[in-house]
């Protein structure tokens, strides 16, 4: 049984899904969605063309962190009652990630955790994802690491060694579905060949009020300056994120605010773009893959590896560093090429076929038997 609730997990669960039904004689896959999204879920369901067999409906306009937390839990009660799945997969960090683990738990079925052992240490950046991901990590009975770097992180917090799997990242294995060379967009359609595009996402709570504005109004500056950029923004639906968005950007010609793109939309325009800028975790993994720099828009990052491969440089929200790291790729090649030339760290596109296969010898040497259930 997969649980999963928003965008980025659904991304990043689609594969493994896909991949289930290919293996049908192995694996009979149950689809929960929580819901905490609807739009952007939605979209991604539809890409990847995958029916949920629950949906809990749990979005609510200013949700908040209790409101999620609790609602999943008690909503799960029935569904896995019912179901009894042999292991229930989470994704990452957010708060139906959580939800879903404490009930994996409360019903003793066997969970895997699907991007474990991210880390920044730092119990409120970001927040709530840092302790979402530490939580669920304890409660997981199995974990599929991105990279080595995370398997260690496991390590340090004494978890079982012989339930970690390295695996890669599914966001790469779905990158692979999406990307091509013949893409067109009405969007790309109306802006100049020899101007350069900025792909903007920006939404994490730790962020929203006056670190987002000011970081906006750093873009806008940029753009007012340098006649020859171009920025899209697909906003996030938060209103919070909504808000600050059209306050600063609205009637700025070559800042293009639109609706958030499905992801081959998404992914398409960031191979279109020049370069990114983000505080999205999902696209620090997707952007070495495209050969894209990526400013960070955050003070730290639980993606080291793509700090360390070129592609990523944590900039912040401080205007004055924002500008300086825009002017440098816009100005310095041979910094420009130093970030776009990176290794992926993050696998070859197998991740979920790999997850797989850990899945069936676990079953097949009984690794979740009697008494292996300790750290
Ligand atoms: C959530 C996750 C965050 C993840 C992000 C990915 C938590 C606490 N946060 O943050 O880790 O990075 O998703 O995008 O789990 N909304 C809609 N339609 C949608 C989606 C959102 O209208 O399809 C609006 C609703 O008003 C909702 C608000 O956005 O109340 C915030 O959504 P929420 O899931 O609480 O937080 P995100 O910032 O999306
Ligand atoms: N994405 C998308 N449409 C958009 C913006 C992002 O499909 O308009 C994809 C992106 O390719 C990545 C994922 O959404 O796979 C990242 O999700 P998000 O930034 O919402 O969450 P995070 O990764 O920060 O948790």
């Amino acid at each position: 049984m997969t649980i999963f609730g928003t965008r980025p997990e659904a991304i990043k669960m689609a594969p493994i899904i896909l991949e289930m039904q290919k293996q049908s004689e192995n694996f009979t896959p149950i689809t929960v969605l929580t819901g905490q999204h609807k739009e952007m879920l939605d979209q991604v369901m539809d890409i990847f063309n995958i029916k949920a067999d629950y949906n809990l409906h749990v979005m609510k306009a200013k949700q908040t962190l209790s409101s999620i937390t609790t609602t999943v839990i008690s909503k799960l009660d029935d569904i896995i009652q019912k179901a009894q799945p042999d292991i229930i997969l989470v994704h990452g960090d957010t708060t139906t990630t959580f939800a879903a683990a404490v009930s994996a738990f409360y019903h003793q079925i066997p969970l895997g955790h699907v991007e474990a052992g991210l880390r920044t240490w730092d119990k409120y950046s970001p927040y709530p994802e840092e302790m979402n991901r530490q939580m669920t990590d304890i409660l997981s009975d199995v974990y599929f690491a991105p990279t080595k770097l995370s398997r260690e992180n496991l390590l340090k917090q004494n978890l079982n060694d012989e339930r970690i799997y390295i695996t890669g990242n599914t966001a790469i294995d779905a990158l692979n579905q999406t990307v091509d060379k013949n893409y067109h967009h009405s969007v790309l359609d109306n802006i100049a060949d020899d101007h350069k595009i900025i792909l903007l996402t920006m939404h994490r709570r730790e962020n929203q009020g006056e670190r987002m504005k000011r970081t906006f109004e750093a873009i806008r500056d940029e753009v007012l300056r340098r006649k020859d950029i171009e920025v899209v923004y697909p906003v996030h639906l938060s209103p919070a994120v909504q808000s600050a968005a059209h306050e600063i950007f609205d009637g700025i010609k070559r800042v293009h605010l639109i609706d958030p793109l499905d992801v081959v939309d998404f992914h398409n325009m960031a191979a279109r773009s020049y370069f990114i800028m983000t505080d999205s975790g999902g696209v620090q993994e997707e952007a070495p893959s495209l050969g894209k720099p990526v400013l960070v828009l955050r003070d730290e990052t639980e993606r080291p590896e793509g700090v360390t491969a070129g592609t990523l440089k944590l900039v912040g929200t401080d205007p004055k560093v924002i500008k300086h790291a825009m002017d440098e790729l816009f100005d310095n090649d041979s910094e420009y090429q130093r970030m776009a030339t990176a290794k992926n760290p993050y696998g070859d596109g197998t991740a979920s076929k790999q997850i797989l296969k850990a899945i069936e010898d676990i079953f097949n040497d009984h690794k979740l038997d009697g008494d292996n259930n300790g750290y």
